[in-house]
């Protein structure tokens, strides 16, 4: 074991520094340059058989659980943007409860580090028994939710033992990029917007390889400072809502610290009351379309405290987050990649973040209390 963890103390860090690597293989063999025009072109052979499907689906319902569930609703967006078919996010669970109306002109693609979640295995004998067009994404070769869906993509992050899922989660989200990227490769108007996100997710190993160590540092601090709280708020919008969730789980899962990700459009029809000089709450602040409504929610905040932990992540020297710098407010600086990618990035402060709060608390991170791996029954 100790040979496996080689020099990290728990398999929960060694997945997190893992992630250039596991997200490398996850790319190998399906995004390739030209180095003649410099045009990146991408090769799923996995779906290949049934993008014709696909397409003329009237709908694409991703259904998974925990933080499956989070990276489709982090790749949700781009999915729909791409291909211009409207897309839902279900859990399992929810989705198995309702026996929701289901069609063989929909497709639903099956979220799975593990392959084994039995809500995600019930919705898909669900979705079998419609006719719906069946994918699987999953990380586990040969796992149950891969041999029964008609078609799908390996995640190939390597395996994952910590019981919170880093690594896979954000390979998760890649393959969802690179699935919405490969069921629009032949249309021409997405083509200049499909290469910004091809050539972005090239250059995303090296820009996590060279900033890791950084983040880490700061959130080492950072979980200093809330190893007291009983309570953390985290909001975002747009890309950076499915951040604030799996962040907050992450946090719950191996830190045992009460954690909410709020929808940012939705503070001020709740949760706002909740703010005094003692909640510490965590911004996310991409440098997209969502930024305006951020800065918005983030000065009501400010306005309602006047001491106590208030930390923005951000991406790296962003002038409209830089004047937020000082006794009130930490920025965690993050790089900078095209904005439906931004959400890969800026989960791994949260990762760490989890991670150093349970070591501080004494918790055993690999095997948080009362969860399992995969949950089978
Ligand atoms: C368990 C794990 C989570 C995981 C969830 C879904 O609760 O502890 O980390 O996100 O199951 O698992 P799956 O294997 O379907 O992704």
């Amino acid at each position: 074991e100790t040979i496996m963890r080689g020099s990290f103390d728990h398999y929960m860090l060694k997945e997190i520094y893992e992630q250039p690597e596991s997200l490398t293989s996850t790319m190998r063999g399906r995004i390739k340059k030209d180095e003649g025009t410099g045009r990146y072109e991408i090769h799923l052979g996995g779906v290949k058989s049934r993008l014709r499907d696909i397409l003329s689906s009237s709908r694409i319902i991703f259904v998974a659980c925990g933080s499956s569930y989070h990276a489709c609703l982090a790749a949700r967006q781009v999915v729909e943007e791409l291909t211009d078919v409207p897309v839902s996010v279900e859990l399992a669970s929810d989705f198995n409860d309702r026996k929701c109306p289901l069609f063989r002109s929909d497709t639903c693609v099956f979220v799975s580090q593990s392959g084994e979640t039995k809500d995600t295995l019930e919705s898909l004998s669900y979705a079998k028994g419609a006719d719906a067009v069946t994918v699987g994404v999953v990380n586990v070769v040969g796992s149950e939710i891969s041999r029964q869906t008609s078609c799908g993509i390996h995640l190939n992050a390597g395996s994952e033992i910590g019981v919170a899922s880093t690594k896979a989660y954000t390979s998760q989200i890649v393959a969802l990029v690179m699935f919405a990227l490969q069921l629009s490769h032949d249309r021409h108007s997405k083509d200049a917007r499909r290469q910004e996100i091809l050539a972005a997710l090239h250059e995303m190993p090296y820009q996590i390889e060279s900033s890791i160590k950084r983040i880490d540092e700061v959130t080492l601090r950072l979980a200093k400072s809330l190893e007291q709280s009983a309570s953390i708020l985290l909001s975002g919008r747009g890309f950076q809502f499915a951040t604030c969730l799996e962040g907050a789980l992450k946090i719950k899962e191996v830190s045992y610290t009460h954690t909410e990700g709020i929808h940012s459009g939705e503070l001020k029809h709740g949760p706002l009351a909740l703010i005094d000089d003692h909640m510490p709450v965590i911004f996310f602040a991409a440098s997209d379309n969502t930024k305006g409504h951020i800065q918005s929610a983030l000065q009501q905040v400010l306005a309602r405290r006047s001491s106590g932990v208030f930390v923005i992540v951000c991406t790296e020297d962003d002038p409209d987050m830089l004047k937020y710098r000082g006794n009130m407010c930490e920025l965690v600086e993050v790089p900078k990649t095209a904005d439906c990618l931004q959400s890969i990035i800026s989960i791994l402060p949260m990762q760490l973040l989890s991670y150093h709060l349970a070591v501080y608390r004494g918790h055993n991170v690999d095997q948080p209390r009362h969860l399992a791996k995969s949950v089978t029954v």
